[in-house]
């Protein structure tokens, strides 16, 4: 059976981690993160994960992370931004729950993820490798149940436009 887990999924700056911990908040739900896992069972910084083993380690991991997200059940999930964005990802996403795609403008996203900590997969790419990582990855967010756009909106804005989602779908499903 489908998990009732509530999954955001989106590039890094769409805001995943800020609105899902108010929307847990909002919903009395539990919030957890991929990355923050990862760090937890690593013991180290995801950006020092990426300079000392390298993308595929961390992406190894990520596979883990999502493994163990199998015996969770109504929490809030924020995904790091790469982590959908594999054969079969988006499908092991969706058996465990409603996932949310929060869909920005590109530079509004970067910027935001340039603002809030440091991102290993900006360092040393141009703008237009950037836009074509992007690109390449908005396929695989494209996959989820809903689609929230968030370019131009305040954080509870967003979580307004997640809720009401969730719930029309709620609604539908009756
Ligand atoms: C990554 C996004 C990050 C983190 C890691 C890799 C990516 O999470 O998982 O730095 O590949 O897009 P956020 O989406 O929360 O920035």
């Amino acid at each position: 059976m489908r998990g009732d887990n509530v999954i955001l999924v989106g590039f890094m700056g769409a805001g995943k981690s800020v609105i899902g911990r108010l929307l847990a908040r909002r919903l009395g739900r539990c919030f957890v993160e991929t990355d923050d896992m990862i760090v937890a069972r690593d013991g180290r910084p995801i950006p020092e994960i990426f300079r000392q083993d390298g993308e595929e380690a961390f992406r190894r991991l990520e596979a883990e992370a999502v493994e163990a997200l199998r015996s969770k059940t109504g929490d809030v999930i924020a995904t790091g931004g790469g982590l959908p964005c594999r054969e079969g990802r988006m499908d092991a996403l969706r058996a465990l729950g409603t996932v949310v795609w929060l869909r920005g403008e590109l530079p509004e996203l970067l910027a935001r993820a340039r603002r809030t900590g440091a991102r290993p997969m900006l360092e040393r790419r141009s703008p237009e490798e950037i836009a074509a990582l992007h690109r390449a990855r908005v396929a695989y967010y494209a996959q989820a149940d809903l689609v929230v756009d968030t370019a131009g909106l305040g954080v509870d804005q967003v979580v307004a436009r997640v809720l009401a989602a969730l719930r029309e779908r709620d609604a539908a499903r009756v």
